[in-house]
């Protein structure tokens, strides 16, 4: 097989990622936790073939060059590497929200390309392998790998083969509900990796954020098997205010919020003191995202919608992995 097709979700992170341990491996310095969410889908058809003389990629209908259509090349170059392969591909990408908005395209985008081009070039890779190469295209594509609530673990081996997230409940196991307010549709002011890193050499509290990024890693993972709402929503919110507290410090200090984006949290606090059980998040980007249960969603929906600065409501529940689409 020369052509493959596949389907994979953006994901969020409720304990966040935001540090590496190694730059070019995207070898995280703390494990995560996440939710996999429909319908936040890439879908990735990839073609190999030596009448390509080189990797044309195309998104949401547009060629693209520069940066992008660069880091899907090194991608390429990856799993090209793996299979003893030296073709160029043709890669037709489309992703079903914003794109680089803080909605995790690149997570989806990156495991869609994992398990397309792993089956175009005929490599049969478990899902750890999947998960420990989606990594390399973007950190947090290791988690959109798995279905349901995953979890990637730091790993300790210098080649990253130990970094790869797992399911630790399947989509039908937890009713969640995620309600993604789009304050900003625009692309991210400031790219995660150039956060992370300028983050790790200059903000006075990175190590302190990582030390209690491990502690909530634990305390979410019980929280999920005990199916305790309340206290994986505390963890929620405050791995969110940590991971922005040590972005807000670093030196010059990097805001990802705008108005709309406070006046999210301030709406879902008052709903929760209202008796409403819901906890924002928030990536590195605008867009707050509220975490609720089942019954509490169409509460949630109104009370955003009347903010003034959310132009958009989505709403997303949990669901399956990265998986190969037939072609007919
Ligand atoms: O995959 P990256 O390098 O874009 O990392 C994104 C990290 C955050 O979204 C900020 C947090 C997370 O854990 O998803």
């Amino acid at each position: 097989m020369s052509t493959a097709r596949a389907r994979a979700l953006a994901n969020l992170a409720l304990v966040k990622y935001f540090g590496k341990r190694d730059l070019a491996l995207n070898l995280p310095a703390a494990g995560s936790l996440s939710l996999t969410l429909e319908p936040l889908a890439t879908t990735t058809e990839i073609e190999f073939s030596s009448r390509f003389k080189k990797d044309e990629i195309s998104l949401n209908g547009v060629p693209a060059n520069g940066p992008f259509a660069e880091r899907v090349s090194r991608f390429l170059d990856i799993v090209r590497s793996i299979a003893s392969s030296k073709e160029h591909a043709r890669v037709v990408t489309e992703n079903a929200f914003p794109t680089a908005a803080g909605l995790a395209s690149s997570a989806s985008g990156f495991a869609a390309l994992a398990v397309a081009a792993t089956r175009a070039l005929d490599l049969t890779l478990t899902s750890d392998e999947l998960s420990t190469l989606a990594r390399r295209g973007s950190g947090s594509a290791a988690r959109s790998i798995p279905g349901g609530i995953a979890v990637w673990q730091a790993g300790e081996l210098p080649d990253g083969t130990d970094s790869f997230a797992r399911s630790i409940a399947e989509p039908e196991a937890w009713d969640l509900r995620v309600v993604v307010g789009v304050t900003d549709p625009g692309p991210k002011a400031i790219g995660s990796t150039h956060a992370m890193e300028k983050t790790r050499l200059t903000s006075p509290y990175y190590d302190q954020w990582i030390s209690s990024a491990r502690a909530d890693l634990e305390d979410a993972i019980r929280a999920v098997h005990k199916r305790d709402f309340p206290l994986l929503g505390e963890i929620t919110e405050r791995s969110a205010l940590a991971m922005h507290a040590a972005a807000l410090a670093a030196r010059p200090g990097i805001v990802f919020w705008n108005g709309a984006t406070v006046d999210a949290f301030h709406c879902i606090r008052n709903l929760r003191n209202d008796g409403t059980e819901v906890y924002f998040t928030c990536d590195a980007g605008p867009q707050p995202k509220a975490l609720c249960t089942a019954d509490a969603e169409d509460t949630v929906v109104a009370a955003l919608d009347k903010l003034a600065g959310i132009t958009k409501i989505i709403l997303c529940r949990l669901g399956a992995g990265a998986c190969p689409i037939n072609l007919v």
